[in-house]
C-alpha cells in the first residue's frame, strides 16, 4: 500500500442510504447496502491514498481509513462540503435520497384514528453536482448511475449536469449486480474517452479495476 499507484493521493468517498428522518424514530430510506463504497474505501487504501469515508452505515474497514457517519443528505453534504477542499479526488457512490420531509416531528408520531397520514417532501441537495461545480484545477470526480435503460445516455448527461470527470454506470434491472448485490457490472464513461466496461465480479475486486481506472486518468 505504501507505494501503491495513489500513493500520497487525498480520496474522499461517500457510501450507503441516506435516512431522512419522519420523527425521533423513524426515517425514508432506500435499499442500497454501502458495500460498494465500502469496497471502495477498502482498495483505494489498499493503493496507498488517504481515504475519508462518509457513510450512513457501519461495516467492516481497514484502520487507516477515516469514517465520518452521518444520516441524512444535507448532513452528507454539509461533511462532503467540509472535506472536499482537502481531497484529490471524490467518489460519490452513496444512494442520496431524492427528497426529505420538510418538517420531521420533534416528538413520536401516533395514530391518530384517521386512516392517511400525509408527509410533505421536498428535493435534497445534489451532493455530486455541488462538488463538482466546486472542484478545482486538480480535483478529480466521480459519481455512480444507477440505471434500468439507456445506460449510456443518463451516464453521459450526469457527466454534463453534475461537473463529473468520470460516471461509473450500473444496470440496477439485472438481479445479479447493483443494490445489495455481492457483485456488480459497471460501465466507466468520461468525456472524449471510449467507454471502458468491466466484467461482473465481487464488488471487492471491482472496486481495484475501478480504482485502476482512475488513477490511469488522474496520471
Ligand atoms: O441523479 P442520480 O441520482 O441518478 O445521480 C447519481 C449520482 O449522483 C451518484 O453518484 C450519487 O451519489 C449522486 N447524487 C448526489 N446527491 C443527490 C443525488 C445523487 O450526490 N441528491
Amino acid at each position: 500500500a505504501e507505494h501503491g499507484s495513489l500513493h500520497g493521493k487525498n480520496i474522499l468517498i461517500t457510501a450507503g442510504g441516506t435516512r431522512e428522518a419522519i420523527d425521533p424514530v423513524r426515517y425514508i430510506s432506500n435499499r442500497s447496502s454501502g458495500k460498494m463504497g465500502y469496497a471502495l474505501a477498502q482498495a483505494a487504501a489498499e493503493a496507498g491514498a488517504k481515504v475519508t469515508l462518509i457513510a450512513t452505515q457501519i461495516r467492516h474497514l481497514p484502520y487507516s481509513v477515516s469514517l465520518i457517519k452521518v444520516e441524512s443528505a444535507q448532513e452528507m453534504l454539509q461533511a462532503v462540503q467540509d472535506q472536499f477542499p482537502q481531497q484529490d479526488i471524490f467518489i460519490s457512490a452513496a444512494a442520496v435520497s431524492d427528497y426529505r420531509i420538510v418538517h420531521p416531528a420533534k416528538e413520536k408520531i401516533k395514530k391518530t384514528g384517521k386512516n392517511d397520514l400525509t408527509l410533505v417532501l421536498q428535493q435534497n441537495p445534489d451532493i455530486l453536482a455541488d462538488a463538482g461545480s466546486h472542484k478545482t484545477g486538480h480535483q478529480f470526480v466521480v459519481g455512480f448511475a444507477a440505471e434500468t435503460q439507456n445506460l449510456a445516455v443518463y451516464a453521459q448527461e450526469k457527466l454534463v449536469k453534475k461537473h463529473a470527470d468520470m460516471i461509473i454506470a450500473n444496470d440496477v434491472s439485472s438481479t445479479a449486480s447493483g443494490f445489495n448485490s455481492d457483485q456488480n457490472q459497471v460501465t466507466i464513461f468520461q468525456n472524449k474517452k471510449t467507454a471502458i466496461t468491466l466484467p461482473l465480479q465481487d464488488k471487492q475486486k471491482l472496486a481495484r479495476g475501478i480504482m485502476t481506472e482512475i488513477s490511469n486518468s488522474i496520471q
